[in-house]
């Protein structure tokens, strides 16, 4: 079996050109939805990140403002960037892009974001929201998973979901995700001690650790959906993600690329996240 790709360009396009005319619609009532994207220091990954996060507010028609640190700024002076953004009107959505300089308390930071522009989903208050089913803020990586589901007509009531991986940004929220829909959910880690018995057993696998190679063909039932959260680089230098796509590839029956799966959609939710935020003042 050759699996079908879920193709996370085509779906984060198709997804902001709806986003884009939702846009416009909140543009004719007056309201421009912005986001606030803080980056401290000169971390070479989160240039490349927060450089694509304002370019998509841009291709959508919305406010951006990045706002560049260098990485010797004071906790204090962060907090206090924050908080002016957060009593910003132009401002819906506020992201400081992590990791911080290890001089910061990064959990601190998150928490003095205001929870209605919390549109990373970071805050103690979004992941309470989720975990009791409330309405928040969706953390993006994991909302695109469950939208690269959705786009395949996926019913997950009843199946079985294994989550690799227990990041607060990815493995825990996404585990959330999938039991709101019904699946019956593992969490697995570095302490699990057989993963491939667990793996196995799973019809929808995330894979979400940060570790080349940590999925392979030998531990996927045939006709398996996986999706592949890696963003790692080969050998070679070339970009690859957590899941041997090579092998993999062969024996299930749906499976995200890197690049170009999860990705862009993460952006692509970030973007619906904003517009959420603006949204929410009319509504
Ligand atoms: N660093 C890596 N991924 C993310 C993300 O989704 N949001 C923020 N704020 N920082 C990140």
């Amino acid at each position: 079996m050759t699996a079908q790709l879920i193709d996370g360009n085509a779906l984060s396009r198709q997804t902001r050109e709806q986003v884009s005319q939702r846009v416009a619609a909140l543009k004719a009532k007056g309201i421009t939805p912005g986001l606030a994207v803080v980056l401290v220091g000169d971390n070479p990954a989160s240039q490349v990140y927060v450089r694509n996060k304002v370019k998509a507010c841009e291709d959508t028609g919305m406010h951006s403002v990045l706002e560049k640190y260098d990485a010797t700024m004071t906790e204090a002076d962060l907090l206090a960037r924050v908080e002016a953004l957060n009593n910003d009107p132009t401002i819906h959505g506020i992201l400081v892009q992590l990791p911080l300089p290890t001089h910061m308390d990064a959990q601190k930071v998150i928490e003095t974001i205001s929870p209605a522009k919390d549109v990373d989903g970071f805050h103690v208050a979004s992941a309470g929201a989720l975990m009791v089913g409330q309405p928040g803020f969706w953390p993006c990586t994991p909302y695109g998973c469950m939208k690269m589901l959705e786009s395949i007509g996926y019913n997950l009531r009843g199946k079985h979901a294994v989550v690799i991986g227990r990041s607060n940004i990815v493995g825990k929220p996404m585990a959330l995700m999938l039991l709101q829909q019904n699946a019956t959910v593992t969490i697995c880690h570095s302490a699990t001690p057989d993963l491939k018995a667990m793996t196995l057993q799973a019809d929808v696998i995330v894979a979400a650790v940060g570790k080349r190679n940590v999925l392979t063909a030998d531990m996927v039932k045939p006709g398996a959906v996986v999706l592949d959260v890696g963003m790692n680089r080969n050998d070679e230098g070339k970009l690859c993600g957590d899941v041997d796509f090579a092998g993999v590839k062969e024996v299930a029956s749906y499976i995200t690329p890197v690049p170009g799966g999860v990705g862009p959609m993460t952006i692509t939710m970030l973007m619906v996240n904003t517009l959420e935020a603006a949204e929410r003042l009319v509504a």
